[in-house]
């Protein structure tokens, strides 16, 4: 796999997955799932951290001690389904600043149109991760990732349960300096734009609609 997309194959994530994707797993168990696995994305995902160091006082003397550097990062959720993965990843970051971004589809064009957009200040200085399980068509990321840019972010990264091949393709044709961190790489969209094999809608799946 090149560098443009990071698949986190640890034994945990994939039986996590696939405890996902089983159709019979109830709400609450998929939420339980979805925020252990976000544990675990979020360790690979935020691998490339700035550190520094800084004087501490351990019990026996002095020493100088990794710390990480710059402004606290900054988590981008694509609503409605980019909460569930940022639930947990706020467990493992509780200083992590936390923006949103609503998109929906129009359904004359199949565009995405931006109803909501809050995010934290100073982007330019942050480590910025945008959180959206499914990675299908890619337009909704692409959308959400040229508001952040606009915004001044800079360094950027995508992270995902599954993404498509279709999705990928799109990302890295827009945004190629934006590397994606997924659980799997999926076969392909069906057409009604789901991910095949996948796990259904996301959003569905962790609250509990139809
Ligand atoms: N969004 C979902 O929730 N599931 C898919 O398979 C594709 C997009």
């Amino acid at each position: 796999m090149d560098e443009f997309v990071t698949v986190v194959d640890h034994p945990l994530v994939q039986h996590k997955l696939t405890l996902m994707r089983e159709k019979d797993t109830s709400t609450a168990g998929f939420r339980q799932l979805l925020r252990e696995i976000s544990l675990l994305l979020a360790y690979e995902v935020t691998r490339g951290l700035e550190l520094t160091t800084k004087t501490i006082d351990t019990p026996l003397c002095k020493m100088e001690a990794p710390i990480l550097e710059g402004k606290k990062l900054a988590l981008i959720s694509i609503l409605r389904a980019g909460n569930g993965l940022l639930d947990g990843i706020l467990e493992l970051i509780p200083a992590a600043r936390v923006g949103f971004v609503g998109l929906y589809r129009d359904p004359e064009t199949l565009q995405p149109v931006q109803y909501y957009c809050k995010v934290p200040n100073m982007l330019e200085d942050r480590m910025v991760i945008v959180v959206d399980p499914m990675l299908a068509t890619g337009n909704s990321s692409v959308a959400a990732v040229d508001l952040i840019k606009a915004q001044g972010a800079k360094n950027i990264r995508f992270l995902c349960l599954l993404a498509a091949p279709e999705g990928i393709a799109r990302m890295r044709e827009a945004h190629p300096d934006v590397p994606i961190v997924t659980a799997s790489i999926d076969e392909c969209l069906n057409d009604h734009g789901y991910i095949v094999p996948g796990l259904g809608d996301a959003g569905d799946r962790m609250f509990g609609t139809k």
